[in-house]
């Protein structure tokens, strides 16, 4: 559809970002029920209102950057990197570096704090969380989050790293101090490298096929031989030799 990829190319020059990149069938609906919200009838008159208008530009970066996120999302993959993966990875270091990427409003990268913790004191635990979304990344900074993002998260463990107030939950200050958020694009931008552990889940599956292989390659590089990828529960690789990757348990693997 020609309106969309003229689309696209001036969303790049606008923002950088690359919708080509993404899954096209279901960034296009997403997209097509936002503007016909707002009363347009095409993606070109869409494009010229969000270029002068940054209240929509913002509603659109909001809708292409699904931020749902939940504390030990898939709870028994956490207890599998709590009893299993960090163990091994604490026998060969005892300082792990860690990167929590497309991390949202911030739920992962304190959860994979919180669950370290159970080995490690937190003031030894640093680690490193990156979002394309600023906005995101501001409220990860804040740490407040309602009651049904900690659904999951065990009752000691709550006890322990929040602070209760009404139906809101405060991610104490220590929790806090082990997290540094970055905005970082995983499309674009460059990845640092030495990590032992690469926390990637849930935005995989927006992506297209090759963009998806470009990533998996770059997180391969990215990761010390020995580090582990932990992927979504959707998100399985099927052929992780290609990247240079075994399966170490489902939905982990062990860089070779
Ligand atoms: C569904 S959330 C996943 C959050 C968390 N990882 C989890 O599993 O609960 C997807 C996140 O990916 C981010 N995202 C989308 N495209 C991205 C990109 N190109 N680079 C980095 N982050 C991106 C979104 O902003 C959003 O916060």
């Amino acid at each position: 559809m020609p309106d969309y990829a003229l689309f696209i190319g001036n969303i790049k020059k606008k923002t950088g970002i690359d919708l080509s990149l993404y899954k096209e069938a279901q960034m296009k609906r997403r997209l097509t029920s936002l503007y016909e919200k707002r009363g347009f009838g095409n993606f070109i008159d869409y494009y010229h209102a969000i270029h002068t208008d940054k209240v929509l530009l913002e509603e659109f970066l909001d809708r292409m950057t699904i931020n749902v996120s939940e504390f030990y999302r898939n709870a028994q993959r956490w207890d599998v990197l709590e009893k299993k993966i960090f163990p091994k990875l604490l026998a060969e270091n005892k300082k792990l570096k860690i990167w929590s990427a497309a991390c949202s409003t911030g739920e992962e990268p304190y959860s994979i704090a919180m669950v370290l913790s159970s080995h490690v004191p937190l003031h030894d635990i640093s680690i490193l969380a990156t979002d394309i979304d600023t906005g995101v990344i501001e409220r990860a900074k804040v740490g407040l989050y309602p009651d049904r993002a900690l659904k999951e998260v065990p009752a000691s463990v709550v006890k322990n790293n929040f602070i209760n107030e009404g139906h809101f939950y405060q991610v104490k200050d220590d929790v806090k101090r082990t997290v540094t958020f970055k905005q970082q694009n995983l499309l674009e931008d460059r990845f640092d490298s030495g990590f032992d552990l690469i926390v990637c889940r849930n935005v995989m599956i927006y992506f297209t096929e090759e963009a998806k292989e470009q990533i998996y390659m770059n997180f391969s590089k990215s990761l010390k031989p020995g580090g582990i990828l932990f992927v979504g529960s959707t998100e399985q690789i099927f052929n992780p030799a290609k990247y240079g990757f075994e399966s170490e348990d489902t939905f982990f693997y062990k860089k070779i």
